[in-house]
């Protein structure tokens, strides 16, 4: 699995400069990525009664991308997650919104945009076996190992990633960044200016 440390990171656009550190995963290292767990993805899962259910709201690029990559029928849900904590203890993973489709029997696969503490995948995958599944499997697109709290591992991961607080593609901090077409890492004065008491590197945050 492809780690995400570029030789030298692409210029960042100028309007983010005050904001970005670096450049951590160029937009066409993502594409080259994501294609290649979407061909993964369709080995393991073509010819099965599938569903894709994924977590809000970080998953939102990934996830059109991926699917794009799936050329056999799927059913599309999603569930919501928040984490609540208190100082640097990261909270409990809560379900915000559940599943709807009826997945007893059916090959599920559950997609997020990062593993961290480990907390909200485990959340979700332990909700959703509730229902029976044929098989859950899971895939993240990032893994930032050092921080994990739960032993779990994804089926698929898109790029390890050292622990720092990473914007973009989908991904924020405070919800802005979302819309960047790379994955950058945000300059700590960033998040400390926001709430110095809980810096997100060490504070557990799902959305
Ligand atoms: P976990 O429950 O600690 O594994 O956290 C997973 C969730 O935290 C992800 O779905 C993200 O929404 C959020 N998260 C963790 N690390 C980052 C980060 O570096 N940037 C943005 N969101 C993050
Ligand atoms: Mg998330």
């Amino acid at each position: 699995m492809p780690k995400a440390t570029p030789a030298k990171s692409p210029p960042i656009p100028p309007a983010w400069r005050s904001d970005l550190d670096r450049i951590l995963i160029p937009q066409t290292e993502i594409a080259k990525r994501v294609e290649q767990l979407g061909l993964e993805i369709r080995r393991d899962f073509a010819g099965r009664d599938t569903v894709v259910v994924a977590i809000l709201n970080g998953t939102v690029m990934f996830l059109a991308d991926l699917i794009r990559h799936l050329d056999f029928p799927l059913k599309l849900d999603f569930v919501g997650v928040s984490s609540y904590g208190t100082g640097t203890t990261p909270g409990e993973a809560l379900l915000t919104k559940h599943a709807s489709a009826d997945i007893r029997g059916r090959d599920v696969l559950v997609v997020d945009d990062i593993l961290d503490t480990g907390k909200t995948l485990d959340r979700v995958s332990l909700q959703l076996r509730q229902f029976r599944p044929r098989r859950l499997r899971t895939c993240v697109l990032l893994d930032k190992k050092a921080r994990r709290q739960i032993k779990i591992k994804a089926d698929y991961t898109g790029f390890q990633i050292p622990n720092e607080f990473v914007v973009g593609y989908g991904l924020d901090f405070a919800e802005r960044y979302r819309n960047l077409p790379f994955i950058a890492v945000l300059k700590p004065e960033i998040f400390l200016a926001a709430d110095p008491a809980r810096p997100p590197v060490r504070q557990a945050k799902a959305s």
